[in-house]
């Protein structure tokens, strides 16, 4: 590629790494093929954005600080505002990132509708100010506070925003957004580093949070919010089954806050409903009774949950057995199925196992494995669980349960929802007494099956 400056370099489409040739691996990593050229940043409106904010910036005493608590600027939104720490804090950048369709657009034009105190400027770069007006239309809320603007051009974006001087800016998306002072097109991993240190730059200068909608695919392979990471203060990632209606909004980094937090939301016809209490929505909606469902004690972030794991085993129609995992990895299932064979005898291998998380969950926590376990094993002895029951426990290669992480909050949750019995490993050290509710401590699969089946 000839540039004008004719200096490039190569960025990798996946992670962002620059090198200075081409190379068939990213060394960073470790992607094959992924490498793109892309002409070299202009020195002078690299990151380097320290600079310019101003001459007064000199080394200070860290005693000499004074500590007060930065002011937060609240949403309107409390669980926008909970994930972020309490609040947006000014000067930030926030990427919001997740698959397309899954709601970014519609969340970022909540904000401003759902808080018309605060003057903001949504900058659609996808939409038309009418096709923005529409949404807002089906969303209700008070738009007095909100203005929109629908350009591209960042430059442009900045000026008004300076002209403008809301409180809070919303750009969607990076992706659609370009500079003049890059050459590659719109969504190119030069254009969106760019874009990104303009909006940095401004953010710091003006003291305005912005906050940047980015779309990732969903292995975030596509040039873009994987690449700004390291740039921006807080990322915030929208997760879910697009074919669910629950969407979890989790802190992946935040510099001002935890990145353990996260909120359910509920896409319905007027935009996203927080669900204050996931645990009510998640857990059994039928009447009980039922064999192949288990419930699981299940922490995400520093909150805890509960919700319904379910198993359908059946005899293999073909000659070999099926296993499928809807929400939880197929690879873990399969292991402990395994171990189900081999350290506890029960023969599984000409069956079918089908495996679902209620509510379009993915999970990630180890303590789901009990109740993975209980749910095949209810399933295929049809026996029942009680309602009341619940699980957390991590399963080991050998058959032995193992204890989980913040025990104690996991059982606190299952007491307030009504649940009288846990199974926990035999190895949890508890902290608190629990009251109403047995905590049964079970140390391998054998004594769970004895306890629990009969
Ligand atoms: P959107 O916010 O446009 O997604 P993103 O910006 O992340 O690409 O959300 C798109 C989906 O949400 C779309 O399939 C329609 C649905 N939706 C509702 O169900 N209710 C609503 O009130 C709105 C605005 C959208
Ligand atoms: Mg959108």
């Amino acid at each position: 590629m000839a540039s004008k400056g004719g200096k490039t370099v190569w960025f990798c489409s996946s992670c962002g790494n620059e090198s200075p040739k081409w190379m068939g691996r990213c060394p960073a990593c470790g992607e094959w093929n992924t490498m793109v050229e892309a002409p070299a940043a202009p020195k002078a409106s690299s990151s380097k954005g320290g600079k310019s904010a101003g001459n007064s910036n000199v080394p200070v005493r860290l005693s000499q600080i004074d500590n007060s608590a930065e002011t937060r600027l609240s949403l309107g939104n409390p669980e926008v505002d909970r994930i972020l720490g309490g609040g947006i804090v000014p000067g930030s950048l926030v990427l919001i990132g997740g698959e397309p369709g899954i709601g970014k657009s519609t969340l970022s034009l909540q904000l401003p509708l759902g808080c018309p105190s605060l003057k903001t400027l949504y900058v659609s770069g996808e939409e038309s100010v009418k096709q923005v007006k529409m949404r807002a239309n089906r969303l209700g809320g008070d738009a007095s506070g909100c203005y929109i603007y629908s350009e591209t051009l960042i430059e442009n974006v900045v000026e008004h925003a300076r002209e403008l001087t809301p409180d809070l800016v919303i750009v969607d998306s990076v992706q659609t957004m370009y500079t003049e002072t890059a050459e590659s097109s719109p969504g190119s991993v030069s254009q969106i580093k760019e874009v990104a240190g303009i909006l940095l730059r401004f953010a710091k200068e003006s003291g305005i949070p912005v906050i940047l909608i980015g779309h990732i695919t969903k292995d975030g392979y596509i040039a873009g919010p994987k690449i700004l990471e390291h740039i921006v203060d807080v990322v915030l990632q929208f997760e879910g089954e697009n074919r669910g209606s629950y969407r979890i909004l989790r802190s992946i980094k935040n510099r001002f806050g935890s990145t353990s937090e996260l909120a359910v939301f509920e896409m319905t016809g007027t935009g996203l409903r927080a669900v204050a209490n996931p645990s009510e929505l998640l857990v059994p909606l039928h009447e009980g009774g039922l064999s192949g469902t288990a419930v699981c004690a299940m922490l995400d972030g520093t909150r805890p949950f509960l919700f319904e794991v379910q198993a359908l085993v059946s005899t293999a129609a073909y000659g070999t057995a099926q296993r499928s995992a809807t929400g939880f990895d197929v690879r873990r299932l399969n292991m402990l199925l395994a171990v189900l064979e081999r350290r506890a005898g029960f023969h599984l291998n000409a069956k079918d196992v089908f495996l679902n998380m209620a509510g379009g969950l993915r999970v990630s926590d180890p303590a789901c494995d009990l109740a993975v376990v209980c749910a095949v094993l209810s399933s295929n002895f049809d026996f029942a669980i009680p309602m009341d029951v619940c699980f957390a426990g991590e399963v080991g290669l050998s058959g032995e349960i193992r204890p989980v992480g913040q025990t104690d909050r996991r059982i606190s949750e299952a007491v307030r929802l009504g649940f009288k019995k846990i199974f926990v490993s035999s190895f949890s050290s508890l902290d608190m007494q629990h009251k109403d509710i047995a905590v049964v401590k079970v140390a391998e699969i054998p004594a769970l099956v004895k306890a629990l089946f009969k």
